[in-house]
């Protein structure tokens, strides 16, 4: 198995819960990258988005990632942005195995309608827009994403299935 798994998606679709279980049990390291920004910069990234705005958030964005790249077995659950910018999808392909964990719109939007506040991307979309909004941005991102090493259906997904995956490779 690679020394780095990076599990790629879009917003909502479960790296950060599947990621923390994942590790334990392959005996490797967790990194949220989200979590990882927010510490080093002390502050949430709706306040770093409203701050220092989106280009900024992908600089650091990077630098961590760049970061991770040379520390040995973790998992890494990236932003769902990330994929997408700074070529930031080059640097995990060469750098570990990427997951790209896929969701249909519906799915997603199902999951993401209670914690749009916590993502500056979606913050002031009403239910009615916010499934117009993940199909249209999704269709830009799918591209990215599935650029990854594996894909996998995201619906129902266990953290030992993926594992089970992983240990194939
Ligand atoms: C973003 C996704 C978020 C976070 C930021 C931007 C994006 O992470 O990095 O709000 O551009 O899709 P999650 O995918 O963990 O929600």
């Amino acid at each position: 198995m690679d020394t780095r798994i990076f599990l790629i998606g879009f917003m909502g679709s479960g790296k950060s819960t599947l990621g923390s279980k994942l590790a334990p049990t392959i005996g490797y390291r967790f990194m949220d990258m989200d979590q990882l920004i927010e510490e080093t910069a002390d502050m949430s990234i709706p306040e770093i988005f409203e701050e220092h705005g989106e280009e900024v958030f992908r600089k650091w964005e990077r630098d961590i990632l760049q970061e991770l790249c040379h520390q040995e077995k973790l998992v890494i659950s990236t932003g769902g942005g990330a994929p997408c910018h700074s070529r930031m999808m080059e640097l995990m392909n060469t750098h570990g195995t990427t997951v790209y964990i896929q969701l249909p719109p519906e799915v997603l939007r199902d999951r993401l309608i209670r914690s749009r506040t916590e993502r500056p991307l979606l913050q002031g979309k009403s239910e009615s827009e916010l499934l117009d909004f993940i199909t249209s941005l999704l269709e830009k991102r799918e591209h990215f994403y599935l650029q990854a090493s594996r894909i996998v259906d995201g619906v129902n997904l266990r953290a030992d299935t993926l594992a089970g995956l992983l240990a194939d490779t």
